[in-house]
Order: structure tokens, then C-alpha cells, then sequence
């Protein structure tokens, strides 16, 4: 629905796989995804029927508006799209949407910037051209998305916004947690992408605390590239499984081809 550079779109098959390996036949009580960007694993998840709930969360305020809209009035959001995507004028989109961040701005603003892939400037706004190229994702197929998107998760969904510690504080035994915190080279060094970092201490105590509670995690992290491991330590009552490889999205946006082995780690049995 959403595109978003990071989605787990290609990868959600595989880490519900692990889900439901996991989970046996019983429905999880309620899926978290705190860092939920274009809310790939939810949405796959939902189709599924996987949870019997969903708490969608994300710190950057403007995304989970856009949320909001979408389950509330998939139709007034197509609507509104339409006539910005009519207007067809990046630069007075973004500018608009400094002054007042509007829940279709952004949707135009993600569907039309560089390989749709989202740059915030130090001071939070958005700040990615538009890619020459693309028109942005048409009216009526925003409009098909947002009404399947609604009725998916509709009455069963609650959006929050905020810090990913403050928005899982009510999860407790028998919910799981979806994590995927910006990646560690996003969140340390020149390449800072999403609106806030995370660093591998606060994840860290995002993971205690949910195991504390008897909250099973998901984890996307690290992974090797370019002969490189960004892997950290993390804590014992994680254990590590590779996904399949994919080719790398980042090596992508620069012209190269890579193979990167997403991992995934899942708390060890006994250990929440
Ligand atoms: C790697 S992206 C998630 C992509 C997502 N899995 C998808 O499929 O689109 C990381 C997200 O975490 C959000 N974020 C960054 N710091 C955060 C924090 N402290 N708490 C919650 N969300 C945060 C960013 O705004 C971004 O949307």
C-alpha cells in the first residue's frame, strides 16, 4: 500500500513462516510491529488471519496519520490523493507538507521520490527529490489498495505513535512482537535515513523488557553485505536463523548488485 524503502514486503512470507513454526495452531493475542514503516509483516499477517489484533507503531507521526486515514476513509484518502497526484507538482507537495504534513502529501510524496526511497535532512523533513521518471502510484489503484488495506485491518487495529519502548508497554504472555528497528549503518555514521536512529543499547532493552513481560519477538537485523558483518551482540535469549538471500535494496539504489542474508531472530524457546 505504502512504499517504503525497507519494506519487508518480499521478506514477510518467510518471517511468518517462522510465525506460525513458532506459535503452533493457536492465534497470537496481538501482533506489535513498533517500527512499522509501510507495515509489510501486519498487512501479510493479516491476510493470514495470524492475530487476533494488530498494534501498528511507528515514532514518525505523519506515517501513522496516513495509517489512521487509511482504515478510517480509504475513500476520502483516494480522493484526496487524486487531486494532489492531479496537481502533479512534487517540490509544492513537499513544501505544503512541511507547513501541514497531510496524510495524502505523503503518500504522494513516498509514491513519486527517488526509488521510493524516503530522506529525512537533519532537522526531520523530508527531503528526497522526485524521481523524473515516476508519476506517481495511479488514483484508482490507491483507491483499490486503501480499501483492501482498511477492510484487512479495520476494527482490529489500533496506530500508535511513539517511541517503540512506549508503544509494545501494554504487550504481555502469549503476544509476539515484530521487530525491525533502522538498520545500524541508517542509524550511526554519514547515511542517517529515517527520521529518528536506534541504537543497538536501546534494542536491547526493548528486547528485555518484552521478554520480561513473556512477549515473544521477531527481530530483523544486521545482515552480512559486501563481505561485510554488521552483526552486534545480542542477547542469549535470541537465537539467530538466515532467511534465503535477497539481493540487496541498498546496493541497489547504488547501482550494484549484491546478495545480502537478511537474518532473523527469534526468541529462544524458554526464554520469554
Ligand atoms: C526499517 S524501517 C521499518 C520498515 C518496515 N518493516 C516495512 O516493512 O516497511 C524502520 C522504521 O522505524 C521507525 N523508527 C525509528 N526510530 C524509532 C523508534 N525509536 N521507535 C519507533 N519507530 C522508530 C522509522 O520511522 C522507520 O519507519
Amino acid at each position: 500500500m505504502i512504499p517504503y524503502q525497507g519494506s519487508k514486503r518480499l521478506l514477510a512470507p518467510a518471517i511468518l513462516a517462522v510465525l506460525r513454526e513458532r506459535q503452533g495452531a493457536a492465534p497470537v493475542r496481538c501482533l506489535y510491529e513498533p517500527f512499522a514503516g509501510s507495515a509489510a509483516l501486519t498487512l501479510a499477517a493479516a491476510q493470514a488471519g495470524l492475530a487476533r489484533s494488530h498494534v501498528v507503531a511507528d515514532s514518525y507521526a505523519p506515517l501513522i496519520a496516513l495509517w489512521q486515514r487509511i482504515v478510517d476513509a480509504p475513500q476520502q484518502l483516494a480522493d484526496d490523493y487524486r487531486a494532489v497526484w492531479q496537481a502533479g507538482d512534487y517540490d509544492a507537495v513537499r513544501q505544503a507538507f512541511h507547513r501541514e504534513p497531510t496524510p495524502e502529501r505523503l503518500l504522494y510524496l513516498l509514491t513519486r521520490c527517488v526509488k521510493a526511497a524516503v530522506r529525512f535532512n537533519r532537522q526531520g523533513a523530508f527531503n528526497q527529490a522526485a524521481d523524473k521518471r515516476r508519476r506517481g502510484t495511479h488514483p484508482d489503484r490507491v483507491a483499490a489498495h486503501a480499501h483492501a488495506a482498511a477492510a484487512l485491518l479495520r476494527d482490529r487495529t489500533q496506530f500508535r505513535v511513539g517511541d517503540a519502548l512506549a508503544t509494545t508497554a501494554d504487550a504481555r504472555h502469549g503476544d509476539v512482537a515484530y521487530l525491525d528497528p533502522p538498520w545500524h549503518g541508517t542509524t550511526v555514521g554519514r547515511d542517517v535515513r529515517y527520521h529518528a536512529g536506534y541504537t543497538h543499547a536501546e534494542l536491547v532493552a526493548l528486547v528485555a523488557a518484552l521478554h520480561a513481560r513473556g512477549v515473544r519477538v521477531l527481530l530483523s537485523y544486521d545482515g552480512k553485505r559486501g563481505g561485510q558483518d554488521f552483526a552486534q551482540t545480542l542477547p542469549d535469549s535470541l537465537e539467530r536463523l538466515d532467511l534465503p538471500a535477497m539481493r540487496s535494496a541498498q546496493a541497489t539504489l547504488l547501482g550494484r548488485v549484491e546478495w545480502t542474508t537478511e537474518s532473523l531472530y527469534a526468541t529462544r524457546p524458554g526464554s520469554a
